[in-house]
């Protein structure tokens, strides 16, 4: 070997075993640092979590129950929700969209399209704000209890719900009647950051997921916010699936959701958009911004739907409930393939109920006493269930799914035995009953 090249290769050599002990030393140091980072963000973490469930447990005193989400991220009694974001969805803002996030920082379970969540909220007398922030410690304005149940208004997401709400005015031409407790205090006092109470996702009103079937789902109004979650499910876990979309609403301020659903209609042959208008605007064009004037009946979908077996799922305002989903079983649709669900205390209820209910009325007839009205009222089955007897009573009783799903109407039983229309989703106590899906099996007293 030449001198030089001897010489050239000993400080080689030498270098080679510094570099190598340098990327021993420098893996280490790696390896320390990650390590370190690792400890410092999983004791952020739990910090973190530990001053959300303290601020939990401070609530619990003044409020019944405090939740905590379980391994798999489902979650018993309340939790609390962060506002993220809230944006509008129609043109005249009567829609309004939150975005949630849970507090604690906990993994959100995943829920079947077209379910809800139970919301309560502190709805304060006067028009003073009254939601909270992370920093608060305190109520400052303690507020009236009120029980809303919301439609999530997107597809299952781990990163957030959704809800949308419409402002509800007070009814027409009774402008002495105060506006609609919860939806005008989402509207006016809960802006992003704000804080929650949340029941878990739940409900019977969801979407079959059968890909061979034909999906066809009715929206009147604010209908469209089950429709919304199970479309945008549908095309991203079924996209061989046709689905109609039918949507009912008056003109296009109302349209909630309009460029989301165009650029949908526009990228899936398969989803079709059917649009009426029951009274278009001065601007509205008929084939460029709705396809059929009037509202969404019987008529129109015979005529818009090809022949074969569909499934549909129907959500909207007392009219188009008590007309469409009767005469979709008058047009031969199996009881199976007719899903519906009806919002709120001016809701059609279960029909199928109510007819089984009118047969029930003839055979018996049971006392019914409110022990807190200290009232006695005759059931003679006309009611679909013990909650709509005591409403058209005026007797004062809380509700909220109206489908034995949130527990609002859970109430003591006194004496005597209530039978169910069908088996309630929440876990009724013992020596309580719920009244939304309930009938009497016998005389009852009722704590109410
Ligand atoms: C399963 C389910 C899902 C739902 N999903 C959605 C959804 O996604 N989006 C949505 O916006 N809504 C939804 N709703 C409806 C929602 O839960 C509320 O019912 C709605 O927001 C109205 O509640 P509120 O508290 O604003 O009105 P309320 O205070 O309940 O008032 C309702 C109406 O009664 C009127 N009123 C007040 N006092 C009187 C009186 N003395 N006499 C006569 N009328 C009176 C009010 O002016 C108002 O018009 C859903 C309901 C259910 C059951
Ligand atoms: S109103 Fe929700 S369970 Fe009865």
């Amino acid at each position: 070997m030449p001198p030089s090249m001897a010489c050239a290769s000993r400080p080689f050599k030498l270098e080679a075993r510094q570099a190598s002990m340098t990327a021993l030393e420098l893996l280490t140091l790696i390896s320390a640092a990650i390590l370190l980072q690792v400890l410092a963000v999983t004791g952020m973490a739990l910090r973190k979590r530990q001053q959300n469930s303290q601020a939990g447990v401070a609530q619990a005193s003044a409020t019944p129950v405090a939740a905590v989400a379980d391994a798999a991220g489902a979650w018993a009694g309340w939790r609390e929700f962060r506002v993220l974001k809230t944006q509008f969805e129609d043109t005249c803002e009567s829609q309004r969209s939150f975005h949630l996030a849970p507090l604690d920082g906990g993994s959100l379970p995943p829920f079947k399209p077209g379910q809800f969540l139970t919301f309560q909220l502190s709805v304060a007398a006067t028009d003073q704000p009254t939601q909270r922030t992370e920093n608060d410690t305190n109520e400052t304005q303690p507020g009236r209890p009120v029980t809303r149940c919301y439609s999530l208004s997107d597809s299952p997401d781990p990163g957030f719900y959704r809800i949308t709400v419409k402002r509800v005015p007070a009814p027409a031409g009774h402008p002495e009647l105060p506006a609609g407790l919860s939806s005008n205090h989402l509207h006016d006092h809960v802006h992003e950051g704000g804080i929650l109470r949340v029941k878990a996702p739940s409900g019977r009103f969801h979407i079959a997921p059968s890909p061979a079937l034909p999906a066809v789902l009715v929206a009147g109004g604010i209908g469209i916010t089950p429709m919304m979650s199970m479309l945008r499910w549908c095309l991203k876990e079924q996209p061989a699936r046709t689905v109609h979309l039918f949507y009912g609403l008056r003109n296009s301020d109302d349209f909630a959701f309009q460029a989301t659903l165009r650029q949908l209609a526009a990228a899936h042959p398969l989803f079709h958009l059917h649009v009426a208008f029951s009274r278009p605007g001065a601007h509205d064009i008929e084939g460029r911004d709705y396809q059929h004037a009037g509202h969404v009946d019987i008529e129109l979908l015979k005529k818009t739907l090809p022949h074969g077996r569909h499934q549909f799922y129907v959500c909207g305002p007392t009219a188009m409930m008590e007309s469409l989903v009767p005469a979709l079983a008058d047009w031969g649709v199996p009881e199976q393939d007719i899903h519906f669900e009806a919002f709120g205390p001016a809701s059609i209820g279960d029909q199928r109920a109510t007819a089984s209910a009118s047969v029930d009325a003839t055979a018996t007839q049971f006392g019914i006493r409110f022990a807190k009205s200290g009232r006695t009222l005759d059931w003679d089955g006309r009611d679909a269930s013990l909650l709509e007897f005591a409403e058209r009573h005026g007797v004062e009783v809380d509700s909220g799914c109206r489908s034995g799903s949130c527990g609002s109407c859970e109430i003591r039983l006194l004496s005597g035995s209530v039978e169910y229309l069908h088996k309630p989703d929440h876990d009724v106590a013992p020596g309580h009953c719920l009244l939304c899906v309930g009938r009497p099996a016998s005389a009852l007293e009722l704590e109410a």
